[in-house]
């Protein structure tokens, strides 16, 4: 089985991170997301990756020299410009010869999906795309998706107003296509699979799903990134991570709540980390209090920060404050 990931965004909510990191190359309990990713679709069989590729591809080539995340093999497709979802879907298919039955997913979204369940529930629909779904408490900033109970897909609802819509399920970003589907998407341009391609199965009658209550999150946001982080740490999920890498420096008088450091991270005498996650080559110095923060760059000396994302480039001076702020700001 051969797979697709979507990794060429350019991750704007998560700036300044990514203007030097592409979000799924950020980690999540010490390891890139897309490879935890890679582990999760090769459980389902998947033995090639095909990564779509646009916005900053050298980072994913240079991580993974030897083209393979544990036994899958990846493969390479370049976008010369941004082709949006269901365009750099079918750039990918088309430039690595992908043509039978294939996975889908966003390399931004951690769950606990087995994808081997949703090829196996596309098999029983005779679907030609099958979406995994997941339950949101307050569907009205998202496209909502209604399914009947045989599991087709009846239709979508962007942004539902309230009483519009009984469903509370979106799509969750892992799909199965044939590769039909393929055919469907129009090549040389921007073509979104939400908008466009789903629409197009949906009206055939050939758009099914499954929804699952696993463990979900899209980590888009510095939240949510925080987020998928500490659950890690915090045994939310099957599996947990530890919070300090081998490879970080923690000073013994630092306390550590619900907070993450990296490999080649370096955390001061007397510093108080609250929920934060401080990324490989941060320096935070003596007696830094941070809370709910993302920290790639520098803290000074007693400096208080919350709320905010520190860029690779970004210095907190000493004895600062910095509250729901991003540093550098970027443009
Ligand atoms: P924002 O800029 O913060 O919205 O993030 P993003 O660029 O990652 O966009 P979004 O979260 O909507 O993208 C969902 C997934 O599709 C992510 O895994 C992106 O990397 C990927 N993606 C979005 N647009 C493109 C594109 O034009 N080409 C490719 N190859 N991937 C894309």
């Amino acid at each position: 089985m051969r797979a697709v990931v979507l990794v060429g965004g350019r991750g704007t909510r998560l700036r300044p991170l990514t203007d030097h990191v592409p979000k799924p190359m950020l980690p999540i309990g010490h390891r890139p997301m897309i490879a935890r990713l890679v582990d999760r679709l090769a459980a389902a069989g998947v033995t090639d990756v095909t990564l779509a590729l646009g916005f900053r591809p050298e980072p994913f080539v240079e991580a993974f020299p030897h083209g393979r995340v544990g036994d899958v093999v990846l493969h390479y497709a370049v976008e010369p410009e941004p082709l949006d979802t269901a365009g750099a879907i079918r750039f990918a298919a088309d430039h690595t010869g992908i043509d039978g039955t294939f996975v889908v997913a966003n390399g931004d979204i951690v769950t606990d999906l087995t994808v081997g369940d949703l090829i196996d529930a596309h098999r029983r629909f005779g679907a030609e795309a099958t979406l995994h779904l997941t339950p949101v408490d307050d569907p009205s900033a998202f496209g909502v998706v209604e399914v009947d109970r045989s599991g087709a897909v009846l239709r979508f609802v962007e942004k539902p107003a309230p009483g519009e819509t009984t469903s509370n399920l979106i799509n969750a970003g892992t799909y199965v296509f044939e590769p039909s589907v393929l055919d469907r998407i129009p090549t040389g341009r921007k073509v979104s699979v939400e908008r466009e391609t789903f629409q197009q199965v949906v009206a055939d009658g050939r758009l099914y799903a499954m929804p699952t209550d696993d463990y979900w999150i899209d980590t888009g946001r510095p939240e949510t990134y925080l987020d998928a982080n500490i659950d890690l740490l915090n045994g939310v999920r099957a599996e947990r991570c530890e919070a300090v890498a081998s490879g970080a420096h923690v000073a013994g008088s630092a306390v550590l709540d619900s907070s993450l450091v990296d490999a080649g991270a370096s955390i001061g005498e007397g510093v108080r980390l609250t929920a934060s996650v401080v990324l490989g080559g941060a320096r935070v110095a003596d007696g830094a209090v941070i809370e709910r923060s993302i920290v790639m760059g520098s803290v000074g000396r007693d400096a208080r920060v919350r709320g905010s994302v520190i860029g690779v480039d970004g210095a907190v001076a000493d004895h600062a404050e910095l509250v729901d702020a991003r540093l550098p700001e970027s443009g």
